[in-house]
């Protein structure tokens, strides 16, 4: 009797383990929201929105490292393009050290920043001072009325953690960066009430297609890389794609070194409790 309630509950929960199977990998196919489930309506977002491209990081994948070299690239094409519009305020430029710098170039990368907020010692009126490798990256902006003023009513969002906070991660950043294209005729002819309205740019690898970001990235050479690598809009979207996984995740390599470490104890440890078991029941019949 209670092997066949045995067998029961294993079949049962066999079978949904199946079930769970079956729906992942018809999802995984279909690359898609399930549309058919939650009955949404078709609209421009539903039938036009893409996925993010894999930016082919070597950060990706539970082995995956930084590249240095292409962190300092994308830290260069933040601040020479993405800057003047961004904030990046949970990162300060000694941070930067895990880059590759040097004290020294951390030093002199703070003082190149000479908008810290700070106060006149002698009249006690806001002023500015040169950044001390302890400082956080400034703002961009005074404040969102002034983000709103200078960006058709739309706030720069601060980068620090965007590579956590969008699905997709690195892959979106990039695929954003280099998505920018014309409204396709088959949407415009589907959805007339779709068309970008004035002072948004279609993108449709934005949630809702039209976003109020101009293409930040527009040419080869807009950055003057050092390294070599040819400065590309694709590098350089992939670069600061890489640079901004390392702002939102710092320890990656040691989290992925620790994670490969723990599934080898766990396996040593499976091992010998496997050997002990053996020798313990050796003499046993059982
Ligand atoms: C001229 C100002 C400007 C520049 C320069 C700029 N951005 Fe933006 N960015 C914006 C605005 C405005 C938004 C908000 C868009 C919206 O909500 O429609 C935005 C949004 C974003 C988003 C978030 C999109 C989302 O899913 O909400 C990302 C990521 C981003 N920008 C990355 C970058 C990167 C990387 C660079 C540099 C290569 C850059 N931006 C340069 C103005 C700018």
């Amino acid at each position: 009797m209670v092997r066949w309630i045995a067998a029961l509950v294993g079949l049962a929960f066999a079978g949904v383990l199946a079930i769970a199977l079956v729906i992942t990998v018809s999802g995984v196919v279909s690359d898609s929201t399930p549309k058919i489930w939650t009955g949404a309506p078709k609209s421009a977002e539903t039938e036009f929105h893409k996925h993010p491209r894999d930016a082919g990081l070597s950060s990706a994948g539970v082995f995956g490292k930084f590249d240095k070299q292409q962190l300092q690239r994308g830290f260069q094409v933040y601040k020479e393009v993405c800057s003047a519009c961004h904030s990046l305020k949970y990162v300060a430029f000694r941070d930067l050290a895990g880059l590759g710098y040097s004290e020294g170039q951390v030093k002199a990368i703070a003082a190149g920043f000479d908008n810290i907020p700070s106060v006149n010692p002698d009249t006690g009126e806001a002023a500015t001072r040169k950044g001390v490798p302890a400082d956080h990256f400034p703002l961009a902006f005074a404040n969102d009325i002034a983000a709103r003023a200078a960006n058709n009513n739309a706030i720069p969002p601060d980068l620090s953690y965007m590579t956590r906070a969008r699905h997709g991660g690195a892959d979106y950043v990039y695929s954003l960066l280099t998505g920018y294209q014309d409204q396709p005729a088959a949407l415009l002819k589907e959805f007339p009430e779709a068309k970008t309205p004035n002072g948004l740019h279609f993108n449709p690898y934005f949630a809702n297609l039209n976003i109020a970001m101009p293409p930040p990235l527009r040419s080869e050479g807009q950055v003057q890389y050092s390294d070599g690598t040819k400065p590309t809009v694709d590098n350089m979207a992939r670069d600061v794609a890489a640079f901004l996984t390392w702002t939102a995740d710092p320890n990656l390599e040691t989290r992925h070194q620790y994670g490969f470490m723990a599934v080898i104890f766990l396996l040593a440890s499976s091992l010998l409790a496997f050997g002990a078991y053996r020798n313990v029941w050796r003499d046993v019949k059982h």
